[in-house]
């Protein structure tokens, strides 16, 4: 049969690659900590560890990793990388570390910048560099997810601090004249439920002389309403999933992997089950790693492609969610 002609840009993925610091805090070194047990961690969140940073392991040195993983995997010579978005709430510089991840790669004919959209971020960068690519701008990009956030937790509140890891994940992708593999994705937010989910700024005023005040810099730990995010997630990573099946003429049942924002094991349960998709189709690592925001994606991805369980041509839905509120949804096929 005659190849169809393909007269616009498409996207193809070339690679992935991961990183994880070595530190490994247990369930029951968290108890140690705060009042809690593994057994109530594993059963209402589905962790057992997760990686914490240590000096050496910040926002740059693992998105860097990560990213160089990729790169050997897509074969790509450093030189021909022309964009990298690095998402993440944490940077090691306020100022933007995606340049020091170019710096420390050598990719000097790249364009490097920071996204933020908490977990959502790997998403929402994905969705950024695959319309730069889309438009003629660039042909080769790395989307990079890393975070740290061990560094805005409230050790103490128990609430909260057994959710979170850090890690790094990242994806090659590259222009393609032949295909199209990026198939269709959607994004949200909304301002009004940001309160459920912070990482607010200290907001403490100061004076620089009389009359003149500031307010200096510096992050309060993160505060969460952890019942009303996850209702959010159950409710509407379905309805963003489904709107995708129908924006892109698929069914769930011609997805081989769902792919979502490692937050929960439940809500990872109950997203697949309003969809229907089995579980032995969706892909976690939240046992080993817990949330590591804007790495979970990239993350479990690179494991399961490591694992040869993606492999090429397999259908990927994919959902990121979490701060902002933000979320958003990608189709992809892999390769
Ligand atoms: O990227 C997005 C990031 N955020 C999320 O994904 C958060 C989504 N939410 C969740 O995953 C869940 O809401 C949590 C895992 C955070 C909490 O689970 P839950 O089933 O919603 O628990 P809960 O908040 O309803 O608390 C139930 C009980 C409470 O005790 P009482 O008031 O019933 O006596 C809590 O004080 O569990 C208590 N509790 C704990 N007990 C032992 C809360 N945290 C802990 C803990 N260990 N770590």
């Amino acid at each position: 049969m005659e190849e169809k002609k393909f007269n616009q840009i498409g996207v193809s993925f070339k690679g992935s690659g991961s990183y994880v610091p070595h530190q490994i805090l247990s369930n029951q070194k968290i108890s140690q900590k705060v009042d809690t047990s593994d057994e109530w961690i594993k059963s209402r969140t589905g962790i057992s560890e997760r990686r914490i940073s240590s000096s050496e392991d910040n926002v740059t040195d693992m998105g860097y990793k990560a990213a160089l993983n990729a790169i050997q995997k897509a074969n790509w010579d450093i030189k021909t990388i022309d964009l990298i978005v690095l998402a993440t709430s944490t940077p090691h510089d306020l100022f933007g570390s995606a340049p020091s991840i170019q710096a420390k790669l050598g990719a000097s004919n790249a364009v490097a910048f920071d996204l933020t959209a908490a977990c959502s971020g790997f998403l929402f960068a994905l969705i950024t560099a695959s319309q730069f690519l889309k438009g003629g701008n660039f042909k080769r990009a790395l989307v990079i997810g890393a975070d740290q956030l061990s560094s805005f937790v409230d050790w103490n509140d128990r609430r909260s601090c057994i959710l979170f890891g850090d890690g790094a994940g990242a994806l090659a992708i590259e222009a393609t004249n032949k295909f199209d593999n990026f198939i269709g994705f959607d994004m949200r937010t909304d301002g009004e439920r940001g309160c459920f989910l912070n990482l607010p700024s200290k907001n403490i005023k100061d004076s620089i002389i009389d009359n003149i005040d500031f307010v200096s810099g510096g992050f309060s730990p993160i505060q969460m309403n952890g019942q009303e995010v996850y209702k959010f997630a159950v409710r509407e990573v379905p309805i963003i999933l489904k709107k995708l099946f129908k924006i892109t003429n698929y069914s769930s049942d011609q997805v081989d992997w769902l792919v979502l924002h490692q937050a929960n094991q439940r809500i990872l349960d109950s997203v697949g089950e309003k969809l229907k998709i089995p579980k032995e189709k969706i892909l976690s690592n939240l046992e080993k790693y817990g949330n590591t925001s804007a790495a979970t994606i990239p993350l479990v991805m690179d494991e399961a492609i490591r694992k040869n369980r993606i492999k090429q041509n397999d259908i990927i839905a994919t959902s990121g969610f979490g701060a902002g509120l933000s979320w958003g949804s990608a189709l992809i096929k892999w390769g």
